[in-house]
């Protein structure tokens, strides 16, 4: 599969894959905690087999769509349609909207509105996994202990659910193997293998992060959802977290909706880029259009100030993050 985010329209005509295909739609969210609106009136798509960034300055509102996609928050209105199979199925998404049913499967396709469903219902049904901006692993569990927990339900079910079921049934036993054998894959493929006893919490950070990329994958998800996954990882760290993602995308097929901090690791990994300030979407596009939107640019240097970061450094960072050749020192964003 090439990912042609070049080629595409820039604010995303109908040849974008997030428009065409989206696997996840988010449409007129909002989230409001008390008087405080964290996420106001936003829709965007994302497209299936593309990584799509939500970018934003601190406190934008990023988490929070995450965690109305992933059913930790029920929004306060909206609609989040999650979709297995190609295309927009529009007829579906009307149907089991008026129905008040929360999912329709046949087959290979499915529609699954979000905002209706409990999380646990969202990863095992809808197969939309995530990791945390905080890592949250079993600290005390081994690395493959991690993995084999996050595979709990196929093998559960494989028991019969019963005590029996474990001891004596074949089929669970080769659903354990089978859960062995995903752990083992995912551990090699993030690097973790030799480090596979260790108790999760005794690894490095950068480790951690990775088995939490890799719990994730466990679960067989079709669309895979990061918060800042790079937050705390030092350069060599994060230019291998970018090679998996683009394994994760173009080798298993699997979306990635990701939260960055970095600029540097969104534009050069993401087909999509949405981004977010104060709750409100202020650019949708490839990389190309949005690292050109003076209202994106604006809002990053609205941040670093507070941060009283000097502004030359900034232009150069983002100029640098646009891929600009040249030295660009001092120069103009
Ligand atoms: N559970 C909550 N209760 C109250 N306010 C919240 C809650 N979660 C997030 N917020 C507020 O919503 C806004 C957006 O937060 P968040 O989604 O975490 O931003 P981001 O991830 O972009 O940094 C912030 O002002 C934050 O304080
Ligand atoms: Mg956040």
């Amino acid at each position: 599969m090439v990912a042609a985010a070049g080629k595409e329209a820039p604010t995303g005509g109908a040849s974008a894959r997030w428009e065409s295909d989206p696997i996840l739609s988010v449409e007129h969210l909002t989230m409001r905690f008390g008087g405080l609106v964290a996420v106001g009136d936003l829709s965007f798509n994302a497209g299936r087999g593309d990584i799509t960034a939500l970018i934003g300055p601190n406190g934008a509102g990023k988490t929070t769509v995450f965690n109305c996609v992933t059913g930790f928050y029920k929004p306060t209105e909206g609609r989040i349609v999650m979709r297995h199979g190609p295309g927009r199925q529009a007829e579906t998404v009307e149907e089991v909207t008026n129905s008040g049913l929360r999912w329709k499967k046949e087959g290979d396709k499915g529609i699954f509105l979000l905002e209706r469903m409990p999380d646990h219902e969202i990863a095992h049904r809808a197969k939309v996994a995530r990791t945390f901006q905080n890592i949250r692993l079993f600290g005390g569990m081994t690395a493959l202990e991690n993995l084999l927990v996050a595979q709990h339900n196929p093998l559960v079910v494989a028991s019969g659910f019963t005590v029996g079921g474990i001891f004596g049934l074949p089929s669970y036993r080769k659903a354990e193997q089978a859960a062995i054998e995903k752990a083992v894959y995912w551990l090699e493929r993030t690097r973790l293998i030799d480090r596979a006893d260790d108790p999760a919490a005794d690894l490095p950070y950068g480790a951690q992060r990775r088995l939490e990329i890799a719990r994730a994958m466990c679960t067989d998800p079709q669309l895979l959802c990061l918060d800042e996954p790079a937050a705390g990882l030092n350069p060599r760290e994060s230019a291998e977290l970018n090679e998996l993602l683009k394994f994760i995308r173009d080798e298993h097929g699997t979306s990635v909706l990701l939260i960055e901090h970095d600029m540097g690791v969104v534009m050069e990994i993401s087909d999509h880029i949405v981004v977010l300030d104060y709750g409100v979407k202020i650019s949708d596009g490839d990389a190309e259009t949005v690292r050109n939107d003076p209202n994106v640019i604006a809002a990053y240097l609205g941040v670093e100030e507070e941060e009283e970061i000097d502004i030359p450094e900034v232009l150069e960072d983002v100029s640098a993050a646009a891929g600009k050749a040249g030295t660009g020192k001092g120069g103009k964003a």
